[in-house]
């Protein structure tokens, strides 16, 4: 028998730490997904984790089924749970008619049921946006949080507590005096970003994407496992009450919605009372206006009848009450024909394929064509030319094919291919080695992304050159008037004047813009280069950290490398860039046409920087700044300007119509200043 040898000291050790690990790794994992009562950070969970799958891997023997590194963490439930509704979910009625006809005529419908003469006063409303996620019932006894349901058939939902855990938004206990039993509904909702995010995430890693954020946020909400949650962001928003008992509820819809804010729920706070049929009217039009630039997708906006008295007299029509209607905007989402598939260069390269499709009216505007991404992703939803196609356009992104509709093609269609060669300038077309992206290799030879060039080094966040759009770059490559970026500096009246569609007026105001764009910052000069992976704020972080143009192109990779938030691939973009002699002298070219960056505040800086190491997050409009305005302002000044709310975040410059930004400082209690106050910091 071969002898065993007994453990040495060190391994009785470890075998002794990976126990306590277990046990202190159970007890945690306890108290956050079973008690709610989480009393360890994540990161330190995470460490210990760490600590104890280092010490497994190392030593095998030591591992145990039971461990906590072996099993998924979070509740994964066999099923979701039915949930009986005390109070049933009701749905409203819609108005289909999406233009003003829609207010118009539910006014009139409540009057007429309210027995209300010509003569008598309008009515109040509260008028509310109509947010496009699933309706949660949230169930609060003495102020905590104790169920989450979704709405089911109304009469019973499903329990999804664990995955409305992972939604910070959503307080688990509630602020000031909250009584024995309050239930609050609302919608369950994925911001834009946070959709986009995702799919882009899974998109480069050649993943099944989403349709929209309300079919995430739905998907999402439903998953056994609160894992899967945690890293799909969702959010939530506050709108009426379930069961109740033990508070006396306020008088109007608005004073509800006041008060569930100020037990710290979110509300929106785009909302209003609204008086009869023009203040309906008015604010079905400012949302509908509104509606591109909201952080999140809306299908239209709810009218209540703010006074409860009066609710209680209209009381319900079978299922739903006569005192509320949905009143919607055009959907985001709509069938159309694909025609035909073309391929566009983008301004590094990039091959997309794109859908021209049977012009349809989607998300308030004609739309006629889509991305559709890469040949992988298209592959994987089927699509072909002729199919029946879904088209999703909301907010300001790029309008885009979602998926085919179902249904038999009427012949065999071959599958789309993307070409070998760059559609512009017939140069290779190559795909890196298990990568997703089509590039032309022709580079700046490629008159298509000399154009992306030019139009991103005129834009306005770039070099911003008034009046140099897509169609004038367009004339001026294809004529071949202009080869390169310096070669802009080099038109004059004359030849601008010659051109197709050209007044003198205009060409001279081209001319001047030009003149104006010479003195640009420095970061805005680097911006306008396009050099991969230099986006504004990179731009700005190394044009602060360097000074001069002449110590950035100089720059060894270590020497970028010390910049604040420079990682190796950035890093290596920039080095490589200004190693080409192509792009030096593209720069010296420019230098010498009398562009002249202005040197930038470098280390040497002795100006004050009041908000260093402040980050700021700006909504709403602002009275007298413009949102680019501002976050210069704040940058020069060393601050930070980042797109969303978290602890981390010193001030919320709010301003008119700001949104869930605002609500969620307030949750968080983040300081919330008004651009008075800023410009008190900043002086
Ligand atoms: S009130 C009895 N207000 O739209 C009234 N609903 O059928 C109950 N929704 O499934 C609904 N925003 O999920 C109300 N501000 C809002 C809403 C809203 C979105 C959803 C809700 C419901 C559907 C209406």
């Amino acid at each position: 028998m071969a002898p065993t040898s007994s453990p040495t000291p060190e391994e009785t050790q470890l075998a002794e730490r990976a126990a306590a690990l277990r046990a202190q790794l159970n007890h945690h994992a306890h108290l956050y997904y079973v008690l709610d009562a989480p009393a360890l950070p994540d990161a330190e969970y995470d460490k210990l984790f760490q600590e104890l799958q280092a010490i497994e891997a190392a030593h095998p023997a030591l591992l145990t089924p039971d461990s906590p590194t072996q099993r998924v963490i979070g509740a994964v439930l066999p099923d979701l749970i039915p949930v009986h509704h005390v109070v049933p979910m009701l749905s409203i009625t819609t108005e289909t008619d999406t233009t003003e006809g829609g207010a118009i005529a539910f006014d009139a419908r409540v009057r007429r049921e309210l027995g209300l003469k010509e003569g008598d006063p309008p009515v109040d409303y509260n008028a509310e946006l109509k947010f496009d996620g699933l309706a949660i019932n949230l169930r609060y006894e003495n102020g905590k949080l104790v169920q989450a349901a979704t709405r089911g058939d109304g009469e019973t939902g499903e329990d999804v507590t664990h995955n409305v855990r992972t939604i910070g938004e959503i307080p688990r206990r509630l602020k000031g005096d909250a009584p024995p039993v309050l239930e609050v509904r609302g919608e369950v909702y994925m911001r834009r970003d946070a959709f986009e995010a995702l799919n882009e995430r899974l998109r480069s890693k050649g993943e099944k994407t989403f349709v929209n954020p309300r079919n995430t946020a739905a998907g999402t909400i439903r998953q056994l496992d609160s894992r899967q949650a945690r890293d799909k962001p969702l959010s939530f928003y506050a709108y009426g009450l379930g069961d109740v008992q033990g508070w006396a509820l306020p008088a109007t819809q608005s004073g509800l919605l006041d008060a569930l804010a100020a037990f710290g729920l979110p509300v929106n706070e785009m909302r209003t009372v609204a008086s009869g049929t023009a203040g309906l009217v008015a604010f079905h039009q400012r949302v509908a206006e509104a509606r591109d630039g909201l952080p999140f997708d809306i299908d239209g906006v709810v009218y209540k009848v703010n006074s409860r008295e009066l609710q209680q007299t209209l009381g319900f029509k079978t299922r739903e009450p006569r005192w509320a209607v949905a009143h919607k905007y055009p959907a985001q989402e709509q069938v159309t024909t694909l025609l035909s598939i073309d391929v566009q260069v983008g301004r590094t390269g990039k091959l997309t394929p794109v859908a021209r499709l049977d012009p349809v009216f989607v998300g308030g505007t004609t739309v006629s064509n889509a991305t559709l991404h890469n040949i992988f992703e298209m592959r994987r939803k089927g699509v072909r030319v002729g199919d029946k196609v879904i088209i999703r356009r909301a907010g300001d992104v790029i309008p885009e094919v979602v998926g085919r509709v179902p249904g038999a093609r009427a012949g065999y269609v071959p599958n789309f291919r993307m070409p070998r060669a760059c559609p512009i300038c017939k140069s290779e077309a190559t795909r890196e080695k298990g990568g997703i992206e089509y590039r032309c290799t022709g580079g700046v030879f490629c008159p298509a992304q000399r154009k992306q060039a030019m139009l991103h080094f005129a834009g306005r966040r770039a070099m911003d050159i008034e009046g140099l759009g897509d169609k004038l770059v367009e004339q001026l490559v294809d004529a071949g008037i202009v080869q390169s970026l310096p070669g802009l500096y080099k038109l004059g009246v004359a030849k601008l004047a010659a051109l197709d569609r050209m007044a003198e007026k205009s060409a001279q105001n081209i001319v001047d813009a030009l003149e104006k764009s010479k003195a640009p910052t420095l970061a805005r000069f680097l911006f306008s280069l396009g050099i991969r992976q230099i986006g504004e704020t990179t731009a700005k972080d190394l044009a602060r950290h360097f000074g001069t143009l002449d110590k950035l192109m100089k720059a060894s990779v270590e020497q970028l490398l010390e910049v604040p938030d420079v990682g190796p691939i950035v890093a290596a973009s920039v080095h490589t860039f200004f190693a080409q002699p192509h792009n030096r002298e593209v720069v010296e070219q420019l230098l010498a046409a009398g562009v002249q960056p202005k040197e930038s505040a470098g280390e040497a800086d002795d100006r004050p920087r009041p908000l260093l190491g402040k980050t700021l997050v700006l909504t709403g409009t602002l009275p007298t700044w413009s949102r680019d305005e501002a976050k210069d302002a704040i940058e020069a000044a060393g601050g930070k300007v980042s797109s969303s709310v978290s602890k981390k975040t010193h001030y919320v410059v709010a301003g008119e119509e700001a949104g869930s930004k605002l609500d969620k400082a307030r949750e968080l209690g983040v300081e919330v200043i008004d651009e008075a106050a800023l410009r008190a910091l900043l002086a």
